[in-house]
């Protein structure tokens, strides 16, 4: 009964969502333990949560809120965004997480017809955001094939040969599904010394904003932080900003806010009618973000950045264990990982065309889900996520993945 011509070709062209596919596999298979999805294992900090609980009462909590945020909580971030991003000129939205606000962005910013640019790997839920506004000349570029850095040459011979120019460039910083992180030579250079230093192409070479953003035909560089707390190996991360740059930010990992759906957006202050726009984008989705999740995101940053990078620091061991369940594969197949809570692993040649029957394979007869990198651009990969499990959990899932990679390895997708 009934027919696709009645629905979107907007929302029909859109990818199925991985997530959904793999929640499906976890039911079928019994007992498989997920290193699929990118969550945390903790909860957000108990001085925050005991807070929030008192507050239920309140009447405020039950109205609406205002669309860009609880003014308390905008501004303590505006004083994180300084002191701990360098971030003097931006202007925060508080969304519903990360996610949407990143459609908030594609819709203020970009026309059906656009292009855009994404960099393999991508995030598979940025690519289906354009997807499903109606941008479907994603272009999507080639990174380092040693170290997942988005190929910066690449990206200045598509800025200056598209025509019109892509509209808007999105990075992954540390990366979603690599864990790849952009070092600050690559990535932390202001808008006026991109401009100035487009003239020395010597000092410029890999550095993602000296290319040639094609600012007067407004194109965007927009940045999502998600994981900008999961550094490893002393690595510091940093943002960049100028009035063609957005940062996205999350509280879903760092303060294990993940069902409480609260993100915001550094956007320039200085661009005239950026708030404007974004406001009507915001009124028609969620109109303001939860109310109490703003109070509990609130009383999560005052418990403070120390807090997470201590829940954070221990993700090593983890990143320790699927290393090594990932050595079947051998040295050379696996990449990224020096931030976020991913790891990124090549398959062998043969099972480039169905990465999905490998990880049906490790769900049903190994007992472990991982993502297909098809998922994102990339076929013969796989992303696992180390994030959500306690030590002792990681080790069974790391010794249930090692062992199927092995038997894959050695005699094939036995069944
Ligand atoms: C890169 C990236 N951006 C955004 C999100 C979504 O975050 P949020 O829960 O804040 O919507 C995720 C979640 O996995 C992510 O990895």
């Amino acid at each position: 009964m009934g027919s696709f011509g009645k629905l979107a070709t907007r929302a029909l062209e859109t990818e199925v969502p991985v997530m959904v596919k793999l929640q499906e596999l976890i039911r079928g298979a019994k007992n498989a333990i997920s290193m699929a999805q990118g969550v945390v294992y903790w909860q957000p900090p108990k001085k925050a949560l005991e807070k929030v609980k008192e507050l239920v009462w309140e009447p405020s909590i039950s109205k609406y809120g205002a669309d860009e945020g609880m003014p308390q909580l905008r501004e303590a971030l505006t004083k994180k965004l300084h002191e701990e991003n360098k971030l003097y000129n931006s202007s925060v939205m508080v969304t519903a997480g990360a996610n949407q606000a990143f459609v908030n962005i594609v819709l203020t910013l970009c026309d059906p017809g656009d292009s855009v640019v994404m960099f393999a790997p991508y995030y598979f839920n940025s690519y289906m955001s354009f997807q499903m506004t109606g941008i479907t000349d994603i272009i999507v570029g080639p990174s380092d094939p040693k170290k997942l850095y988005p190929d910066a040459d690449w990206l200045e011979k598509i800025l200056s040969e598209t025509k019109p120019p892509p509209k808007l460039v999105n990075v992954v910083n540390p990366g979603n599904p690599s864990g790849t992180y952009i070092p600050e030579p690559l990535l932390k250079v202001s808008l006026s010394l991109s401009l100035s230093l487009h003239t020395n192409t010597q000092t410029c070479k890999n550095s993602l904003l000296c290319v040639n953003l094609p600012i007067d035909a407004g194109s965007w560089l927009v940045v999502d932080n998600t994981y900008e707390y999961f550094m490893y190996d002393g690595l510091k991360h940093s943002c960049v900003e100028g009035n063609h740059i957005v940062n996205i930010f999350s509280f879903s990992k760092a303060y294990g806010m993940m069902g409480w759906r609260v993100g915001y957006i550094a956007y320039p202050t200085d661009v005239e009618g950026f708030s404007d726009q974004l406001l009507k984008i915001q009124d028609n989705i969620p109109i303001c973000a939860s109310i109490i999740s703003q109070h509990l995101a609130l009383h999560s940053l005052e418990v403070g950045p120390e807090w997470v990078t201590n829940q954070v620091k221990d993700l090593v061991k983890n990143r320790e264990i699927v290393l090594d369940a990932l050595s079947p594969l051998g040295e050379d197949a696996v990449r990224g990982g020096e931030g976020a809570i991913y790891l990124w692993a090549r398959l062998p040649t043969k099972y480039h065309d169905d990465d999905y029957a490998v990880v049906r394979w490790l769900a049903h007869k190994h007992g472990v889900v991982v993502v297909p990198g098809s998922a994102s651009g990339c076929p013969g990969h796989l992303r696992i996520s180390y994030g959500g499990l306690i030590e002792d959990d990681c080790k069974t899932a790391g010794g249930r993945l090692k062992k199927g990679l092995e038997e894959l390895v050695k005699d094939g997708m036995v069944q």
